[in-house]
């Protein structure tokens, strides 16, 4: 098992078609308890499009902190890329922030090749897009979890160039703290020296801030969450009716971490012919669908230097209480 193998908890699903490896997910979380699905399924070309608009939501300030540093200190962040440029973006989404270091380095007339990995055929494509109106910049696309994609992308990395890895929009808040110090070293064990890794991490803020982040008063984020449900409806036949569902929010404060949660509204029982399984629920159970760790803005680069990395920057937006980490590979 290379490092990054070892960074996922279950078998690898080499041979197993994507809806093959859904169901068995689908499977272990619902039987477990307490019961969970993996987060990494939200993004349906539906969740993908909801995720968009959670980004543009007043109360969701990690995007639009993360652009607004991205664009003040792109001089300085540009000036740490090789010529020609390698970049390598772990779950960039739609490609917008990515955007901003291409205008940067299309502006100061540098080539580029960009390798953009995403669980996301949406997000992927709209990235690709977008990053094509920049024509010196070349994009790779490698359609796949994190791990998967990163080893693809590493393979092919022009071996006399340093590479940066981005991993941004606080992704890796989304790993548990024993996941999350697994895959930084695995990211670094796959680096080179010279290499960096640019890293966004959501800062610690007001609860109810973190609440209104995650529990919008427009619905948006009950919807993404929701969604999940629909997509398991569709994708494997099952038959949840969404309407028995809700969506909860709670922070985490021991853990610092905001937990997402869908609540069963009554006792029922859900079958999903694709999976082999019904599923009972007691009135008020919950399946948890993902945390969103929080983080100290010193934490961070202990995180990271526990996987190996020296510190090389770190740059906070104050508003938004973001935190952009640069950081050299071991
Ligand atoms: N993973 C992102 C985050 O933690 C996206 C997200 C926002 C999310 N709201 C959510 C994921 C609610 C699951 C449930 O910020």
């Amino acid at each position: 098992m290379t490092a990054l193998e070892a960074v996922s908890d279950r078998p690898a699903t080499t041979g197993a078609s994507h809806d093959e490896a859904l169901a068995r997910d689908v499977v272990e979380g619902l039987t477990s308890r307490p019961k969970r699905l993996a987060a990494k399924y939200h993004y349906d070309a539906l969740g993908s499009q909801l995720f968009e608009a959670i980004c543009e939501l007043p109360w969701y300030p990690i995007t639009r902190g993360e652009s607004a540093l991205l664009r003040r200190e792109s001089a300085a962040i540009l000036g740490r890329l090789d010529d020609p440029a390698t970049l390598v973006e772990l779950g960039g989404g739609n490609g917008e922030k990515l955007a901003i270091l291409a205008a940067g380095l299309a502006e100061q007339g540098r080539a580029a090749t960009v390798h953009l990995i995403d669980i996301s055929e949406t997000a992927l494509a709209r990235a690709s897009r977008t990053v094509a109106g920049y024509p010196s910049v070349a994009v790779r696309g490698h359609c796949a979890p994190y791990a998967d994609g990163l080893r693809a992308a590493v393979g092919e990395l022009p071996p006399d160039r340093a590479a940066m890895v981005l991993f941004l929009g606080s992704n890796i808040g989304n790993l548990a703290p024993d996941e999350a110090d697994r895959f930084l070293a695995a990211i670094g064990a796959a680096l080179r020296p010279g290499d960096s890794l640019l890293l966004g991490t959501d800062l610690v803020k007001p609860e109810e801030d973190l609440l209104l982040a995650y529990d919008d008063p427009l619905g948006v984020t009950a919807a993404f969450n929701r969604n999940l449900l629909v997509r398991l409806n569709r994708e494997l036949d099952a038959d949840f009716d969404i309407e028995q569902f809700t969506h909860r929010v709670v922070w985490n404060a021991r853990e610092s971490c905001v937990e997402s949660y869908l609540v069963s509204r009554a006792e029922q029982t859900v079958c999903i012919p694709a999976a082999g399984c019904c599923v009972r629920f007691a009135a008020g159970e919950t399946i948890w669908t993902e945390s969103s760790y929080k983080y100290r803005a010193d934490a961070v680069v202990d995180m990271a230097a526990r996987a190996g990395f020296a510190y090389g920057a770190q740059w906070i937006e104050p508003d938004a209480a973001f935190a952009l980490t640069l950081l050299d590979a071991p």
